[in-house]
């Protein structure tokens, strides 16, 4: 029998190691495992260490950070080359996908030369489906990039097209999305292209770029050239820097933030001085962290946190209804400062000031309390219910007896006497205070509380389930 060569070799085994595959239903890389252990199972470990050592496929401990670039059909695709050489260069797996326009800029060659491995073009191509697949490669990846993202990629993005295997990956990743946008300044500032812009970020895509600058119609100058690859390699180290473990995957979390204004008429209302920070903070760590949120927010100059359901409220009445649409959750955080009085009959047209009579008095009654009303349910209570303690004096035992009066799990407290600037400022001081005791923590940004407070409900989660 004539010797094959190594390629033939090559070529057979892949070959033999497919129909397999296709035959089980199971992926080309799981035959590769069963042959293998079966290999080991038939004794060839067993009978001589250097045999077993051969055939043990090493699990790595540690691998790298992956990235799967796409590579949009515009002109700055070939700044995109140099992304790849960046991106290797920081010791990220890099995988990339170039739509059809893409190939008439660059050509898999040179990207797949850069990359070190094949590039993936075409949804319908068998080969690949059968090798990789779009959904591994969607799944297999801590980070997409999208470069350039043309005004075409966003515009299908945002309505959740699936047509081509780039734009079907991107629905099916649950990774993060980071766009690098690039075209023309007039195509960039169309409202549709910002509406589908306004759309990815809500979502949970991040941004980067693009540029003022020349564009390559000579002439034209504007923002729209897409970020250097520079830039997109540091945005891309600072979000893989950022990632969370999904500690809570599968669960609902509802979070109230911000005040309630409480209608005088229909020009004036009672408020209070909370930013909502806290609140919309948690919120956005709950969603970094995989859960389904839920926002109830009052009235805030905040923008909704990326990859929350925000539903905007005004008046406590309005708060505690949509609270009780948004059950059953697994959590509810109550970090809203709630009005607790409201005007009983709020005028329906402006109060006229009548010169010569006194000022009118304002009759107030009690608002629902919300933390109580979902603490106290019977149906549909969450697993664990946590409210805030906004006091100015005897912060720990106010925050106790908050805990027994309202029928809560666990008490934020904080400090929000005026000199400690928490109200309406970036940092917080609080003191967590459960059933098993009071644990003060140190000053931290509000995002830092919020993460820190995240991880301490996935805890509470694991250990009970
Ligand atoms: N809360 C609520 N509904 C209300 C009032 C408060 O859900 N009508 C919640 C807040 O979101 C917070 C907790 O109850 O989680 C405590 O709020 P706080 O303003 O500190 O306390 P109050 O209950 O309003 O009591 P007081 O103002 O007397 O301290």
């Amino acid at each position: 029998m004539a010797s094959l060569t190594v390629r033939q070799l090559d070529e057979g085994l892949k070959k033999a190691l497919r129909l397999r595959a296709a035959r089980s239903g199971r992926s080309v890389e799981d035959e590769v495992r069963t042959i293998l252990r079966a290999a080991v199972a038939d004794g060839l470990g067993a009978a001589s260490p250097t045999a077993a050592a051969r055939v043990t496929v090493p699990v790595p401990t540690s691998r790298p950070d992956r990235v799967l670039l796409v590579i949009g059909g515009g002109i700055a695709a070939y700044k995109s080359l140099d992304l790849i050489r960046r991106l290797k260069e920081r010791g990220l797996a890099v995988r990339c996908i170039l739509t059809r326009a893409a190939t008439h800029f660059v050509t898999p060659l040179s990207a797949g030369a850069l990359v070190g491995e094949r590039v993936f073009t075409d949804l319908f191509d068998p080969e690949h489906e059968f090798d990789v697949g779009h959904i591994r490669l969607a799944r297999e990846t801590d980070l997409v990039v999208v470069a350039p993202a043309t005004a075409d990629l966003l515009a299908k993005l945002a309505g959740g097209h699936a047509d081509d295997l780039a734009t079907a990956v991107l629905l099916a990743t649950d990774a993060k999305i980071l766009l690098a946008p690039a075209m023309n300044p007039r195509m960039w500032t169309h409202k549709a292209t910002q509406r589908n812009l306004a759309q990815l970020l809500a979502d949970g895509a991040a941004l980067v770029g693009p540029n003022e600058g020349e564009m390559a119609e000579t002439g034209e100058r504007g923002v729209g050239r897409m970020a250097e690859p520079l830039e997109i390699a540091d945005a891309v180290m600072r979000l893989l820097a950022e990632r969370v473990a999904p500690v809570l995957a599968n669960r609902r979390v509802l979070v109230t933030s911000g005040p309630t204004h409480e209608p005088i008429d229909p020009v004036r209302y009672i408020a209070n001085r909370s930013s909502g920070k806290q609140g919309h903070a948690i919120a956005q760590a709950a969603a970094r962290a995989g859960a389904d949120v839920i926002l109830v927010s009052g009235p805030v100059n905040l923008p909704d946190p990326p990859g929350v359901r925000t539903v905007h409220v005004e008046t406590a009445q309005e708060m505690l209804r949509a609270v009780e649409r948004a059950l059953p959750v697994d959590v509810a955080i109550f970090a809203a400062a709630v009005a607790d009085w409201r005007v009983e009959n709020a005028g329906r047209q402006k109060m006229k000031k009548v010169p010569g009579l006194e000022a009118p008095t304002l009759a107030l009654k009690e608002n629902p309390d919300i933390l109580a009303t979902v603490a106290r349910r019977t149906a549909q209570r969450p697993r664990l219910v946590i409210g805030f303690a906004a006091e100015t004096e005897n912060i720990t035992a106010n925050a106790r007896a908050k805990l027994a009066q309202k029928g809560c799990d666990w008490i934020v407290a904080n400090d929000v006497s005026p000199q400690t600037g928490v109200m309406g400022g970036d940092r917080n001081t609080i003191s967590l205070v459960t059933a098993d005791g009071v644990e003060a923590w140190p000053s931290q940004s509000k995002e830092e509380v919020a993460a820190k407070l995240i991880a301490r409900i996935a805890d509470s989660l694991a250990t009970a389930a």
